[in-house]
């Protein structure tokens, strides 16, 4: 089968460790299932993989894609969670795991046209989204849910800050806050994605590290270096900051001062549960919301998706199609 194989880590050109290759069609071993990949999207995670950072080398070469909607060989139709862990090490949360990995970091991934996966991992495919569009969801929409809902406790009628946007679990967050009562603001570098902001719901939005009109209960942090200053300056006293990326830079100034004066909690973010990956799909089942595709591409047109990605002109997901 066709499949699009990390095969060497290079931080300046990272999409030249990126092959398509025919490798064997995957069989699946006790308490494992083979999914018929339909549809994968890309992630910043496949970036950074073949940058070499975050990526053991020991486990190049290995199929990339950690996003996947597919079908069972006994035609289930599924969403695939993506992380391989054992609640049980993790004291009932997988997250925690030591041992945990993301889909494509030591499995391989669904750049490809099947994938095996554990069996818990499958988790039925909402009814109103296409594979397309449930390829979307389970690293983006599901971390960002795990950020709001579990993290910050955010409920109906609290003030979140999304930084970033554009990206694509901030987007996530932006359109699940709003749909569950959350008072919305969003900062973007342009005014496009302001623009997208809005429609996905955002009470405002404004210019990265933009004076807000209040201050807010919850930061939902990606960027990094480049928006954190501002994120600790609009948080209420007692706030918190979820962070779960740091695409710019990942050494910001702590201005430890605020935080214990302010008595901010700064609180890490990886992935999500299988529990919270099902639950952001029953939200999105119950309110409609849906991801949106920047475009759809083949697998032989793959370095082209990410090409547009690393060069940051998305609105959206890239998806692979898989016939
Ligand atoms: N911990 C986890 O489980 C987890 C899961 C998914 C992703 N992540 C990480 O989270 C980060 C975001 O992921 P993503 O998939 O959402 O990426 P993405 O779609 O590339 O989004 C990144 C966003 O950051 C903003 N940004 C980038 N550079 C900036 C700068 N210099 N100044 C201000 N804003 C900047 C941009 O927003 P604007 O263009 O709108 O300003 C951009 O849209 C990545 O680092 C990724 O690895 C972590």
């Amino acid at each position: 089968m066709l499949a699009a194989v990390a095969v060497r880590q290079n931080a300046d050109d990272p999409l030249s460790g990126l092959e398509l290759r025919d490798v064997p069609v995957p069989q699946a071993g006790p308490g494992w299932t083979r999914v018929k990949v339909k549809a994968s999207s890309l992630n910043m995670h496949d970036v950074w993989t073949l940058r070499g950072i975050g990526h053991d080398p020991k486990n190049i070469p290995i199929i990339l894609g950690c996003d996947v909607a597919g079908v069972t060989d006994k035609g289930r139709e599924v969403v695939v969670h993506p992380i391989i862990a054992d609640p049980d090490a993790g004291r009932g949360d997988e997250t925690l795991d030591p041992n945990r990995a993301l889909l494509s970091e030591r499995h391989d991934g669904g750049f490809a046209e099947y994938i095996v996966v554990p069996d818990r991992c499958l988790v039925d495919k909402p009814a109103h989204l296409s594979f397309e569009e449930a390829a979307c969801l389970p690293v983006a929409w599901s971390t960002a849910y795990r950020m709001l809902f579990t993290q910050a406790s955010v409920t109906a009628g609290d003030k979140v800050l999304v930084q970033g946007a554009g990206g694509g679990v901030a987007s996530a967050a932006i359109a699940m806050a709003a749909a569950a009562g959350v008072t919305v603001y969003a900062t973007s570098r342009t005014e496009a994605k302001r623009q997208l902001a809005l429609e996905l719901g955002a009470h405002a939005a404004f210019e990265s590290g933009a004076r807000l009109p209040e201050r807010v209960d919850a930061v939902i942090e990606t960027v990094g270096e480049a928006t954190w200053a501002h994120s600790l300056r609009c948080l209420r006293p007692g706030g918190a900051i979820v962070i779960a990326g740091a695409t710019s830079g990942t050494a910001p100034d702590a201005d430890l001062g605020r935080v214990f004066y302010q008595q901010l909690r700064v609180l890490g973010s990886t992935g999500s549960t299988r529990h919270e990956t099902a639950a952001m799909l029953r939200l999105l089942a119950s309110t409609g919301l849906r991801p949106r595709i920047d475009r759809v591409l083949p697998l032989e047109r793959i370095h082209e998706g990410f090409q547009a990605m690393i060069d940051g002109e998305l609105h959206g997901k890239v998806v692979i199609s898989v016939p």
